[in-house]
Protein backbone atom coordinates (compact mmCIF):
# COMPACT_ATOMS: atom_id res chain seq x y z
CA UNK A 1 0.00 0.00 0.00
CA UNK A 2 1.28 3.32 -0.84
CA UNK A 3 1.86 6.38 1.59
CA UNK A 4 -1.44 8.44 1.97
CA UNK A 5 -0.43 12.25 0.93
CA UNK A 6 -3.93 13.26 0.85
CA UNK A 7 -4.35 13.73 4.18
CA UNK A 8 -1.29 16.24 4.21
CA UNK A 9 -2.28 18.66 1.53
CA UNK A 10 -3.15 21.48 3.15
CA UNK A 11 -7.34 23.01 2.53
CA UNK A 12 -7.93 25.26 -0.28
CA UNK A 13 -5.19 23.53 -2.63
CA UNK A 14 -5.89 23.25 -6.56
CA UNK A 15 -8.22 19.62 -7.05
CA UNK A 16 -5.55 16.78 -7.99
CA UNK A 17 -4.51 16.34 -11.01
CA UNK A 18 -5.70 12.96 -13.35
CA UNK A 19 -2.95 11.58 -14.98
CA UNK A 20 -2.17 12.92 -18.55
CA UNK A 21 -3.35 10.51 -21.65
CA UNK A 22 -2.55 11.89 -25.15
CA UNK A 23 -5.51 14.03 -26.15
CA UNK A 24 -7.79 12.98 -29.23
CA UNK A 25 -6.71 13.01 -32.25
CA UNK A 26 -8.76 16.34 -33.39
CA UNK A 27 -7.43 18.94 -30.58
CA UNK A 28 -8.96 22.45 -30.66
CA UNK A 29 -7.22 23.38 -27.46
CA UNK A 30 -4.32 25.09 -25.61
CA UNK A 31 -3.25 27.62 -28.00
CA UNK A 32 -0.42 25.15 -28.79
CA UNK A 33 2.00 26.77 -31.92
CA UNK A 34 2.08 25.30 -35.54
CA UNK A 35 4.48 22.03 -35.82
CA UNK A 36 5.20 22.96 -39.22
CA UNK A 37 5.95 27.07 -39.13
CA UNK A 38 8.61 25.84 -36.76
CA UNK A 39 12.23 27.24 -38.45
CA UNK A 40 13.65 24.06 -36.59
CA UNK A 41 17.06 24.51 -38.88
CA UNK A 42 17.36 28.06 -38.09
CA UNK A 43 16.82 27.46 -34.32
CA UNK A 44 19.32 24.71 -34.36
CA UNK A 45 22.44 26.89 -35.78
CA UNK A 46 20.97 29.95 -33.32
CA UNK A 47 21.61 27.62 -30.22
CA UNK A 48 25.27 26.40 -31.71
CA UNK A 49 26.48 29.83 -32.49
CA UNK A 50 25.37 30.79 -28.94
CA UNK A 51 26.65 28.14 -27.46
CA UNK A 52 30.01 28.33 -29.34
CA UNK A 53 30.38 31.79 -28.48
CA UNK A 54 29.28 32.26 -25.01
CA UNK A 55 28.34 28.53 -23.44
CA UNK A 56 30.27 29.26 -20.17
CA UNK A 57 27.66 31.54 -19.29
CA UNK A 58 25.63 28.88 -18.64
CA UNK A 59 27.96 28.13 -15.60
CA UNK A 60 26.41 30.90 -13.60
CA UNK A 61 22.23 30.63 -12.65
CA UNK A 62 22.05 34.38 -14.18
CA UNK A 63 24.71 33.98 -16.99
CA UNK A 64 26.42 36.90 -15.35
CA UNK A 65 23.86 39.23 -16.25
CA UNK A 66 22.33 39.92 -13.16
CA UNK A 67 18.51 38.23 -11.92
CA UNK A 68 16.60 39.49 -14.92
CA UNK A 69 17.50 37.57 -18.02
CA UNK A 70 19.95 37.17 -20.77
CA UNK A 71 20.77 40.64 -21.62
CA UNK A 72 20.99 40.13 -25.46
CA UNK A 73 17.34 38.98 -25.49
CA UNK A 74 16.14 41.86 -23.37
CA UNK A 75 17.68 43.87 -26.08
CA UNK A 76 16.25 42.51 -28.88
CA UNK A 77 12.73 43.06 -27.11
CA UNK A 78 13.63 46.76 -26.69
CA UNK A 79 13.90 46.96 -30.22
CA UNK A 80 10.86 45.23 -30.91
CA UNK A 81 8.98 46.42 -28.65
CA UNK A 82 10.03 50.10 -29.93
CA UNK A 83 8.99 49.03 -33.48
CA UNK A 84 6.20 47.27 -32.86
CA UNK A 85 4.12 48.15 -30.08
CA UNK A 86 5.20 52.21 -29.65
CA UNK A 87 7.03 50.98 -26.18
CA UNK A 88 10.11 52.75 -24.77
CA UNK A 89 11.87 51.63 -22.16
CA UNK A 90 15.04 49.70 -21.52
CA UNK A 91 16.87 46.43 -20.71
CA UNK A 92 16.82 47.07 -17.25
CA UNK A 93 12.47 47.33 -17.07
CA UNK A 94 12.29 44.03 -18.75
CA UNK A 95 12.22 40.58 -16.72
CA UNK A 96 12.64 37.64 -18.60
CA UNK A 97 10.12 35.08 -17.02
CA UNK A 98 9.09 31.33 -17.75
CA UNK A 99 6.51 31.61 -20.21
CA UNK A 100 3.97 34.84 -19.49
CA UNK A 101 2.21 32.84 -17.43
CA UNK A 102 4.97 33.05 -14.81
CA UNK A 103 4.46 37.16 -15.32
CA UNK A 104 0.31 36.35 -14.40
CA UNK A 105 1.77 34.87 -11.25
CA UNK A 106 4.52 36.70 -10.39
CA UNK A 107 2.17 40.53 -10.86
CA UNK A 108 -0.53 38.76 -8.75
CA UNK A 109 2.02 37.70 -6.44
CA UNK A 110 3.29 41.11 -5.99
CA UNK A 111 -0.16 43.06 -5.82
CA UNK A 112 -3.21 40.57 -4.77
CA UNK A 113 -4.40 39.11 -1.49
CA UNK A 114 -7.29 36.97 -0.69
CA UNK A 115 -10.75 39.37 -0.69
CA UNK A 116 -9.26 42.15 -3.58
CA UNK A 117 -11.14 43.08 -6.34
CA UNK A 118 -9.71 42.90 -9.99
CA UNK A 119 -11.16 44.36 -13.47
CA UNK A 120 -10.90 42.05 -16.32
CA UNK A 121 -12.94 41.72 -19.41
CA UNK A 122 -15.81 39.19 -19.07
CA UNK A 123 -14.84 36.21 -21.28
CA UNK A 124 -11.36 35.87 -20.55
CA UNK A 125 -8.59 33.66 -21.33
CA UNK A 126 -8.67 30.94 -18.86
CA UNK A 127 -5.44 30.43 -17.19
CA UNK A 128 -5.96 34.07 -16.02
CA UNK A 129 -9.65 33.50 -14.60
CA UNK A 130 -8.28 30.27 -12.50
CA UNK A 131 -5.40 31.70 -10.73
CA UNK A 132 -7.85 35.06 -8.99
CA UNK A 133 -10.50 32.15 -8.20
CA UNK A 134 -7.33 29.89 -6.59
CA UNK A 135 -6.27 33.21 -4.55
CA UNK A 136 -10.05 33.96 -3.57
CA UNK A 137 -9.99 36.90 -5.52
CA UNK A 138 -13.43 38.75 -6.11
CA UNK A 139 -13.24 39.53 -10.54
CA UNK A 140 -15.49 41.57 -11.52
CA UNK A 141 -16.14 40.93 -15.86
CA UNK A 142 -16.94 43.80 -18.52
CA UNK A 143 -18.85 42.83 -21.39
CA UNK A 144 -16.84 42.92 -24.70
CA UNK A 145 -18.48 43.99 -28.11
CA UNK A 146 -16.74 44.05 -31.15
CA UNK A 147 -14.50 46.59 -30.48
CA UNK A 148 -13.43 45.07 -27.35
CA UNK A 149 -13.53 45.68 -23.43
CA UNK A 150 -17.08 48.29 -23.44
CA UNK A 151 -15.45 51.27 -22.17
CA UNK A 152 -19.12 52.32 -20.94
CA UNK A 153 -19.47 49.43 -18.60
CA UNK A 154 -15.93 49.83 -17.67
CA UNK A 155 -17.00 53.17 -16.18
CA UNK A 156 -19.53 51.92 -14.30
CA UNK A 157 -17.93 49.50 -12.60
CA UNK A 158 -15.56 51.58 -12.01
CA UNK A 159 -17.90 54.17 -10.69
CA UNK A 160 -20.31 51.03 -8.81
CA UNK A 161 -16.88 49.89 -6.89
CA UNK A 162 -15.57 53.79 -5.94
CA UNK A 163 -19.42 53.61 -4.09
CA UNK A 164 -18.55 50.67 -2.45
CA UNK A 165 -15.56 51.60 -0.86
CA UNK A 166 -13.72 49.20 -3.13
CA UNK A 167 -10.41 50.05 -5.35
CA UNK A 168 -9.88 47.44 -7.57
CA UNK A 169 -5.88 46.29 -7.48
CA UNK A 170 -5.96 46.16 -11.50
CA UNK A 171 -7.87 46.55 -14.78
CA UNK A 172 -6.23 43.24 -16.88
CA UNK A 173 -6.72 43.28 -20.12
CA UNK A 174 -5.89 41.20 -23.45
CA UNK A 175 -6.68 44.69 -25.48
CA UNK A 176 -4.90 43.39 -28.86
CA UNK A 177 -6.83 40.00 -30.12
CA UNK A 178 -8.55 39.46 -26.94
CA UNK A 179 -8.46 35.54 -25.85
CA UNK A 180 -10.70 34.07 -26.33
CA UNK A 181 -12.85 36.89 -28.36
CA UNK A 182 -9.96 38.00 -30.71
CA UNK A 183 -10.96 41.43 -30.51
CA UNK A 184 -8.79 44.22 -30.78
CA UNK A 185 -9.08 47.58 -28.81
CA UNK A 186 -8.96 50.66 -30.27
CA UNK A 187 -7.13 53.69 -30.28
CA UNK A 188 -10.50 55.28 -29.39
CA UNK A 189 -10.67 53.20 -26.03
CA UNK A 190 -7.02 52.70 -25.08
CA UNK A 191 -7.30 56.49 -24.70
CA UNK A 192 -10.55 55.93 -22.41
CA UNK A 193 -9.05 52.68 -20.51
CA UNK A 194 -5.97 54.86 -19.47
CA UNK A 195 -8.20 58.38 -18.41
CA UNK A 196 -10.74 56.10 -16.51
CA UNK A 197 -7.38 54.31 -14.94
CA UNK A 198 -6.10 57.69 -13.96
CA UNK A 199 -9.45 58.88 -12.43
CA UNK A 200 -10.20 56.12 -10.17
CA UNK A 201 -6.48 55.21 -9.50
CA UNK A 202 -6.55 52.05 -10.67
CA UNK A 203 -3.48 50.19 -12.89
CA UNK A 204 -3.22 48.47 -16.19
CA UNK A 205 -2.18 45.14 -16.47
CA UNK A 206 -1.54 44.53 -20.11
CA UNK A 207 -1.23 40.97 -21.05
CA UNK A 208 -0.33 41.16 -25.25
CA UNK A 209 1.15 37.76 -26.30
CA UNK A 210 -1.32 37.72 -29.44
CA UNK A 211 -0.07 41.40 -31.03
CA UNK A 212 2.34 40.11 -33.44
CA UNK A 213 -0.46 37.89 -34.77
CA UNK A 214 -2.97 40.76 -36.48
CA UNK A 215 -3.31 39.38 -40.53
CA UNK A 216 -2.37 42.58 -41.52
CA UNK A 217 0.75 43.00 -39.02
CA UNK A 218 -1.06 46.50 -37.70
CA UNK A 219 -2.04 47.05 -34.46
CA UNK A 220 -2.41 49.96 -31.98
CA UNK A 221 0.37 50.98 -29.90
CA UNK A 222 0.04 49.25 -26.59
CA UNK A 223 -1.62 50.90 -24.18
CA UNK A 224 2.17 50.78 -21.67
CA UNK A 225 3.32 52.55 -24.37
CA UNK A 226 0.47 55.29 -24.62
CA UNK A 227 0.31 55.75 -20.28
CA UNK A 228 1.97 59.13 -19.18
CA UNK A 229 2.24 57.85 -15.67
CA UNK A 230 4.25 54.56 -15.38
CA UNK A 231 0.71 53.30 -14.34
CA UNK A 232 0.75 50.17 -16.57
CA UNK A 233 2.43 46.69 -16.56
CA UNK A 234 2.82 45.07 -19.59
CA UNK A 235 3.83 41.05 -20.56
CA UNK A 236 4.65 39.03 -23.35
CA UNK A 237 5.63 36.02 -24.78
CA UNK A 238 7.12 33.64 -27.37
CA UNK A 239 4.98 31.04 -27.08
CA UNK A 240 2.31 32.32 -30.02
CA UNK A 241 5.40 33.69 -32.59
CA UNK A 242 7.74 31.50 -32.12
CA UNK A 243 7.35 28.25 -29.95
CA UNK A 244 5.53 27.58 -26.48
CA UNK A 245 7.48 24.79 -25.02
CA UNK A 246 10.17 27.42 -24.89
CA UNK A 247 8.61 28.81 -21.89
CA UNK A 248 10.03 32.29 -22.36
CA UNK A 249 7.83 35.32 -21.65
CA UNK A 250 8.26 38.88 -19.98
CA UNK A 251 7.33 41.89 -18.13
CA UNK A 252 7.70 45.25 -19.10
CA UNK A 253 7.16 47.44 -15.68
CA UNK A 254 8.37 50.58 -14.16
CA UNK A 255 10.90 50.01 -11.34
CA UNK A 256 8.26 50.84 -8.36
CA UNK A 257 6.21 47.78 -9.04
CA UNK A 258 9.42 45.71 -10.81
CA UNK A 259 11.46 46.03 -7.74
CA UNK A 260 8.17 43.90 -5.78
CA UNK A 261 8.00 40.96 -8.53
CA UNK A 262 11.80 40.42 -8.71
CA UNK A 263 11.80 39.49 -4.91
CA UNK A 264 8.92 36.67 -5.70
CA UNK A 265 11.03 35.31 -9.00
CA UNK A 266 12.57 32.67 -6.62
CA UNK A 267 13.20 30.21 -9.31
CA UNK A 268 17.14 31.54 -9.71
CA UNK A 269 16.41 32.31 -13.15
CA UNK A 270 14.64 30.70 -16.36
CA UNK A 271 16.14 28.52 -18.74
CA UNK A 272 19.39 30.12 -20.52
CA UNK A 273 19.92 28.23 -23.16
CA UNK A 274 16.17 29.31 -24.49
CA UNK A 275 17.09 32.93 -23.70
CA UNK A 276 20.52 32.51 -25.89
CA UNK A 277 18.92 31.04 -28.96
CA UNK A 278 16.08 32.98 -29.29
CA UNK A 279 18.48 36.21 -28.95
CA UNK A 280 20.46 34.95 -31.91
CA UNK A 281 17.33 33.62 -34.04
CA UNK A 282 15.66 36.63 -33.20
CA UNK A 283 17.89 38.92 -34.04
CA UNK A 284 18.43 37.47 -37.81
CA UNK A 285 14.87 35.60 -38.15
CA UNK A 286 11.82 37.19 -35.97
CA UNK A 287 11.27 39.44 -38.47
CA UNK A 288 10.57 37.31 -41.27
CA UNK A 289 8.98 34.61 -39.34
CA UNK A 290 6.07 36.14 -37.74
CA UNK A 291 4.38 37.22 -41.17
CA UNK A 292 5.02 33.67 -42.60
CA UNK A 293 3.57 32.20 -39.34
CA UNK A 294 0.54 34.78 -39.81
CA UNK A 295 -0.49 33.93 -43.12
CA UNK A 296 -0.17 30.29 -41.86
CA UNK A 297 -2.64 30.52 -39.27
CA UNK A 298 -4.72 32.97 -41.54
CA UNK A 299 -4.87 29.44 -44.04
CA UNK A 300 -6.23 27.25 -41.04
CA UNK A 301 -8.90 30.10 -39.97
CA UNK A 302 -10.31 30.05 -43.34
CA UNK A 303 -10.90 26.30 -43.47
CA UNK A 304 -11.99 26.29 -39.87
CA UNK A 305 -14.44 28.87 -41.32
CA UNK A 306 -15.54 26.76 -44.32
CA UNK A 307 -16.02 23.55 -42.02
CA UNK A 308 -18.30 25.35 -39.59
CA UNK A 309 -20.26 27.09 -42.56
CA UNK A 310 -20.60 23.67 -43.89
CA UNK A 311 -21.01 21.67 -41.20
CA UNK A 312 -23.06 23.68 -38.51
CA UNK A 313 -24.94 26.48 -40.94
CA UNK A 314 -26.22 28.87 -39.28
CA UNK A 315 -26.00 26.96 -35.75
CA UNK A 316 -22.79 28.47 -35.01
CA UNK A 317 -22.48 32.45 -35.65
CA UNK A 318 -19.09 34.19 -35.03
CA UNK A 319 -16.97 37.33 -36.27
CA UNK A 320 -14.31 36.52 -38.61
CA UNK A 321 -11.35 37.41 -36.27
CA UNK A 322 -8.77 40.28 -36.82
CA UNK A 323 -5.78 37.97 -36.13
CA UNK A 324 -4.37 35.22 -33.37
CA UNK A 325 -5.56 31.54 -32.89
CA UNK A 326 -8.86 30.87 -32.33
CA UNK A 327 -12.44 31.61 -32.62
CA UNK A 328 -14.73 31.93 -30.41
CA UNK A 329 -18.42 30.44 -31.57
CA UNK A 330 -21.81 31.35 -30.44
CA UNK A 331 -23.65 28.12 -30.81
CA UNK A 332 -27.74 27.42 -30.87
CA UNK A 333 -29.26 28.42 -27.21
CA UNK A 334 -29.82 24.66 -26.99
CA UNK A 335 -26.54 23.75 -26.67
CA UNK A 336 -24.92 23.37 -23.36
CA UNK A 337 -21.18 23.28 -24.20
CA UNK A 338 -20.01 21.36 -21.10
CA UNK A 339 -22.00 18.71 -22.21
CA UNK A 340 -20.70 19.03 -25.68
CA UNK A 341 -17.82 19.26 -24.64
CA UNK A 342 -17.57 15.68 -22.76
CA UNK A 343 -19.35 14.04 -25.59
CA UNK A 344 -17.14 15.61 -28.21
CA UNK A 345 -14.20 13.65 -26.49
CA UNK A 346 -15.21 10.37 -26.73
CA UNK A 347 -15.31 11.22 -30.16
CA UNK A 348 -12.05 12.30 -29.85
CA UNK A 349 -12.92 15.71 -30.12
CA UNK A 350 -11.59 18.41 -27.89
CA UNK A 351 -12.93 21.81 -27.64
CA UNK A 352 -13.04 24.52 -24.91
CA UNK A 353 -16.64 25.21 -23.26
CA UNK A 354 -17.26 29.14 -22.96
CA UNK A 355 -17.80 28.47 -19.29
CA UNK A 356 -14.35 27.62 -18.58
CA UNK A 357 -13.01 30.86 -20.51
CA UNK A 358 -15.75 33.95 -19.06
CA UNK A 359 -16.91 35.29 -15.91
CA UNK A 360 -20.43 34.95 -16.86
CA UNK A 361 -21.30 31.35 -17.05
CA UNK A 362 -25.05 32.47 -18.45
CA UNK A 363 -23.57 34.54 -21.13
CA UNK A 364 -20.73 31.64 -22.17
CA UNK A 365 -23.42 28.60 -21.84
CA UNK A 366 -23.54 28.04 -26.07
CA UNK A 367 -19.97 29.10 -26.62
CA UNK A 368 -17.15 26.97 -27.15
CA UNK A 369 -13.34 28.41 -28.38
CA UNK A 370 -11.67 27.17 -31.45
CA UNK A 371 -8.05 26.85 -31.26
CA UNK A 372 -6.85 26.73 -34.79
CA UNK A 373 -2.89 26.77 -35.39
CA UNK A 374 -2.07 23.52 -34.80
CA UNK A 375 -4.09 21.49 -35.71
CA UNK A 376 -3.99 20.09 -39.78
CA UNK A 377 -6.20 21.47 -42.20
CA UNK A 378 -7.06 18.01 -42.54
CA UNK A 379 -8.24 17.69 -39.06
CA UNK A 380 -9.97 20.71 -38.58
CA UNK A 381 -11.87 19.23 -41.87
CA UNK A 382 -12.47 15.88 -39.93
CA UNK A 383 -13.10 17.55 -36.48
CA UNK A 384 -15.31 20.14 -37.28
CA UNK A 385 -17.36 17.14 -38.94
CA UNK A 386 -17.38 15.03 -36.16
CA UNK A 387 -18.26 17.72 -33.89
CA UNK A 388 -21.48 18.57 -35.81
CA UNK A 389 -22.62 14.92 -36.09
CA UNK A 390 -22.01 15.19 -31.99
CA UNK A 391 -23.59 18.13 -31.23
CA UNK A 392 -26.97 16.90 -33.40
CA UNK A 393 -26.99 13.42 -31.57
CA UNK A 394 -26.80 15.75 -28.22
CA UNK A 395 -28.91 18.88 -29.02
CA UNK A 396 -30.61 18.62 -32.34
CA UNK A 397 -28.63 21.03 -33.88
CA UNK A 398 -27.15 21.48 -36.49
CA UNK A 399 -30.21 20.15 -38.30
CA UNK A 400 -28.54 20.52 -41.66
CA UNK A 401 -24.73 19.83 -42.67
CA UNK A 402 -23.42 20.19 -45.83
CA UNK A 403 -26.59 21.18 -47.10
CA UNK A 404 -28.13 17.80 -46.57
CA UNK A 405 -30.98 17.42 -43.88
CA UNK A 406 -29.66 15.05 -41.14
CA UNK A 407 -31.98 13.27 -38.74
CA UNK A 408 -31.31 13.53 -35.10
CA UNK A 409 -29.42 9.89 -34.45
C1 LIG B 1 -3.85 35.73 -22.72
C2 LIG B 1 -2.77 34.76 -22.39
N1 LIG B 1 -1.85 35.11 -21.48
C3 LIG B 1 -0.86 34.28 -21.14
C4 LIG B 1 -0.75 33.03 -21.72
C5 LIG B 1 0.37 32.14 -21.28
O1 LIG B 1 1.30 31.96 -22.29
P1 LIG B 1 2.80 31.53 -22.03
O2 LIG B 1 2.98 31.22 -20.57
O3 LIG B 1 3.02 30.35 -22.88
O4 LIG B 1 3.62 32.70 -22.42
C6 LIG B 1 -1.68 32.62 -22.67
C7 LIG B 1 -1.59 31.30 -23.28
O5 LIG B 1 -2.41 30.83 -24.01
C8 LIG B 1 -2.72 33.51 -23.01
O6 LIG B 1 -3.65 33.18 -23.89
Amino acid sequence: MSFDFNSLVPAGSPPPAVRWAPPGKYNFTFGNNDPDGLDVDELMSAVDTALKREGRRLADYRLHMGPQGYKPLREFLVKKLKRDAGIECSADDILLTSGSLQGLDLVNGALLARGDTVICERDCYEGTINRYYRRGINVVGIPLDKGGMRMDALEDALAGLKAKGVRAKYIYTIATVQNPTATVLDLGRRKKLLELAEKYGVPIFEDDCYADLTWDGKRPPAIYAMSKSQNVIHIGSFSKTIAPALRVGFIVAPWSIMSHILPLKTDAGSGGLEQMMLAEYCEVHFADHVPKLRQRFKAKLDTLVAALNEQFGTAAEFDYPPGGIFLWVKLSENVDAMKLRDAALKSGVVINPGPEWSIDKDYSRSRIRLCFASPTHEEIREGIKLLAEVCRKEFGVPARSANVERARA
